[in-house]
């Protein structure tokens, strides 16, 4: 699809995001043939760079990190388009050269990929020297404020200068392909919609299981934990996908206005619904402590814990959310695991027969769902379970080649499409119910249960879905 004409400046340009996400994917629209026209990509940061600096620097980013190789042949082209200005976010250097180069006529948009404490100091420039205009867009990244003050804090300084439909907050979760496709599977088929519900439902799980640990980034990790760094935006967004009301349409306030709605209706999590991990040290691995140079750390690497959901279409189903790092495999997962039938008629068939519908987001993307069929053979009648198997890449060839997820968001962005980025208010809720489960730790001065590097967690985790007699997915990479 084509895109308009825009200008993209990108603050924090030459920063670690920047490097591996955002050119790299840019390249690639680029190559997609949705760079068109005349548009431009402007870094800019404080290293006093000129526009050939900052193209070695891309072309080495692009190099390192760009998955593009195939393309190299025309990547002069795209660095002809890159521009960079020199700039001071709290200061006013650089700010008149960034004006000269806008241009009427074409989508602006303005990537903050800077630290969150200068976001206020970034639109306030972008206003008072000129650079914005009516009709610009700005890309937020997360943390979007470490708990609930923070964020209202943060949304009333962007307020202050933008829209609400100016800004595009992001959680790159929402970018991923297969996460749009649980709306796709929901809302796109006959089969499913009629059984997602606490007649058909008996419990869901959200795994996203991580095998890197925090090496590198302990300093912003330690002050955050497993809770703010994924269960406060990415696992709540898979959740509201997965629990939400069908919105009327696919479009930015239908889609949000359902997930808002979810998120108010969460439960308060209890203190025994909740667990807590750390890693420990492995042979030859550092702890998480030692990870994250913080030797009295008790920071959370790892998070599972229990919720409901109260209204009319959940209420009574558990959901069971878990996340960690230096796990047994990468694999993010949401089982919608189904009850038991109510008779079985089939004589000695004792064991218990479930469907399970498991959508894959990464990797190995695809859905399966465990039907039970007879045994083959001539044994009488026996039951099976097999899964019903649909590997994406297998069922679409090169179609399942999906961009990344910061390409379809930027992309997005450009075309003025706010269905996949967070709301204000939506971001609000999240920490709303956060926060008291964080307080609550803090309170306690909870410690973390160590668990083993290459594990599924602590032990504790199994505890907390073993007690209501059921067992968590197998953590498979
Ligand atoms: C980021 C978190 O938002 O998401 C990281 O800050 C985490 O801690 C990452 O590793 C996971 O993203 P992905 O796309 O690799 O699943």
């Amino acid at each position: 699809i084509p895109v308009d004409t825009f200008d993209l400046v990108i603050f924090g340009g030459t920063g670690d995001l920047a490097r591996r996400k955002i050119l790299p994917g840019l390249f690639r629209r680029f190559i997609a043939g949705q760079m068109t026209g005349e548009s431009r990509v402007i870094g800019a940061a404080r290293s006093e760079l000129d526009d050939a600096g900052y193209r070695d620097l891309v072309c080495e980013a692009i190099a390192e990190f760009g998955g593009a190789e195939k393309d190299s042949g025309r990547l002069e082209e795209f660095l002809a388009r890159l521009h960079y200005v020199p700039i001071d976010a709290t200061g006013e250097g650089g700010w008149s050269d960034l004006r000269d180069l806008m241009r009427d006529g074409v989508v602006r948009a303005f990537y903050f990929s800077v630290a969150p404490s200068l976001f206020g100091a970034l639109a306030e420039r972008l206003h008072s020297n000129d650079v914005a205009g009516p009709d610009a867009r700005i890309v937020v990244e997360k943390p979007f404020g470490r708990d609930l003050g923070g964020a209202r804090e943060l949304n009333a300084t962007l307020a202050s200068h933008f829209d609400e439909r100016q800004i595009y907050r992001i959680d790159h979760y929402l970018g991923k392909e297969t996460v749009q496709n649980l709306m796709a599977i929901r809302f796109g088929n006959v089969l499913f919609e009629p059984l997602w519900n606490s007649h058909y439902v008996d419990h869901i799980q959200i795994t996203v299981a991580e095998t890197v640990g925090v090496g590198g980034r302990g300093s912003y990790y330690d002050k955050s934990g497993a809770m703010r760094d994924m269960v406060q935006n990415h696992l709540m967004q898979l959740l509201c996908l997965i629990a939400m009301e069908p919105p009327s349409q696919f479009e930015a306030d239908a889609v949000r206005d359902e997930k808002l709605k979810v998120i108010r209706a969460l439960q308060p999590v209890e203190p025994h619904q909740i667990v807590r991990g750390q890693y420990d040290a492995a042979a030859g691995a550092a702890s998480y402590r030692e990870d994250a140079e913080n030797p009295r750390s008790f920071t959370e690497s790892f998070v599972a814990l229990k919720l409901g959901i109260s209204n009319l279409r959940w209420a009574g189903v558990p959901f069971y959310l878990r996340t960690g790092k230096k796990l047994k495999a990468r694999s993010s997962e949401i089982a919608v695991v189904f009850k038991d039938l109510p008779h079985s008629m089939f004589e000695g068939d004792e064991k218990r027969h479930r469907n399970i519908l498991s959508i894959r987001l990464q990797p190995n993307e695809g859905i399966d769902l465990q039907v039970t069929i007879k045994e083959p053979g001539p044994g009488g009648m026996r039951l099976v379970d097999v899964p019903l198997d649909m590997t994406f890449a297998d069922a679409l060839g090169d179609e399942a080649e999906a961009p990344d997820a910061y390409e379809r968001l930027i992309m997005d962005v450009i075309r003025g499409n706010q269905t996949l980025f967070m709301r204000g208010d939506e971001v609000e809720a999240a920490w709303r119910w956060t926060d008291p489960i964080i307080e609550g730790w803090e309170a306690r001065s909870d410690v973390p249960k160590l668990y083993e590097q290459g594990s599924s967690g602590p032990e504790d985790a199994q505890m907390l879905i073993h007690r209501d007699g059921r067992r968590w997915r197998d953590i498979r990479g």
